[in-house]
């Protein structure tokens, strides 16, 4: 079997169009400009591109972007002040605090000091708490991302086998409850798990989230299955030249998208996804907060 590529890219600019017109409509009809605001601490590199793309992308679609870049050394009741203001600024319909946190910051009181219904990254408590008792709550993006995908994909997820592997809270758990919301069977597996072969080779479903590159081949998938890669590690690549590096996801790419019947490439998959899925909640939150009616299929 040859494995339909599904192509993230292409997915999220679409995602990232119907945003766009929901961005118009909201400006038109109701004179609101959605606004998300991203705070940065320190200067780890990789958070610093993100950053960046996301205020870019925030941009592109027509909603209000505002960035707080503080010190690495910046003390935990700062962090709170700016998190407040912008709680209480009725231009902010979303906020996110890019982690990781430098070390001397308490990343749970910090996320949860976030306002829930502007917590466009799903991972206050409360928001955990609406997800897994199946209501209305801010899902977070890469999850998001992949479950939109999966349902493009088959329609119904209901019924299906399902594995993630990896119980991340930005990742693996969201993973497991938003399939589990869809009637999908879910297995969560992880580093303890016995036979992990054994248990993907039953998956219809295969999640892999767990940051180890290439550590899925392709004789553990049931063929046919659909395979969603969220890893994106970094490895050198002498073939490509002295110095070179390339991307590779969790799984082993060529091995198992022979097998699968539809599969995620890295990069392009479902990284492109996790920021259209942070656009779609900010516009969702921005409708909430205003008493306006929901885009349909941005949210779970
Ligand atoms: N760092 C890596 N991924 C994420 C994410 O999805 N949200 C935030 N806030 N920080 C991250």
């Amino acid at each position: 079997m040859t494995a339909k590529i599904i192509d993230g890219k292409e997915f999220a600019a679409r995602v990232r169009g119907q945003v766009a017109e929901h961005v118009t409509r909201l400006k038109n009809d109701h004179g609101i400009t959605p606004g998300l605001a991203v705070v940065l601490v320190g200067e780890d590199p990789a958070s610093q591109v993100y950053v960046r793309s996301k205020g870019k992308m925030t941009v592109e679609v027509g909603m209000k972007s505002v960035e707080h870049k503080m010190d690495a050394d910046t003390s935990e009741t700062d962090l709170l002040k700016v998190i407040d203001d912008l709680n209480n600024d009725p231009d902010i319909h979303g906020i996110l605090c890019q982690l990781p946190l430098p070390k001397h910051l308490d990343e749970d009181l910090i996320i949860n000091s976030i306002s829930p219904a502007k917590d466009v990254d799903g991972f206050h408590i409360s928001n955990v708490g609406l997800l897994g008792t199946g209501q209305k709550s801010m899902v977070p993006c890469t999850p998001l991302g992949c479950l939109m995908m999966l349902r493009d994909h088959h329609g119904s997820i209901s019924g299906m086998d399902a594995v993630v592997i990896g119980r991340s809270n930005i990742v693996g758990k969201p993973m497991a409850q938003l399939l589990l919301n869809d009637s999908a069977t879910v297995t969560i597996a992880h580093s303890r798990t016995k036979d992990l072969a054994d248990v993907v080779r039953r998956a219809d479903i295969v999640v892999a989230a767990v940051g180890r590159p290439e550590m899925v081949p392709g004789d553990w998938i049931k063929e046919g299955a659909t395979v969603i890669d969220v890893g994106i590690n970094r490895l050198d690549a002498p073939e490509k030249g002295e110095g070179k590096t390339k991307l590779v996801g969790d799984v082993h790419y060529e091995s198992c998208a022979a097998r699968a019947g539809a599969i995620t490439p890295v990069p392009g998959g479902v990284g492109p996804m996790t920021i259209a899925c942070l656009l779609a909640n900010t516009v969702t939150a921005c409708c909430r907060a205003n008493g306006l009616d929901e885009p349909e299929g941005l949210t779970a």
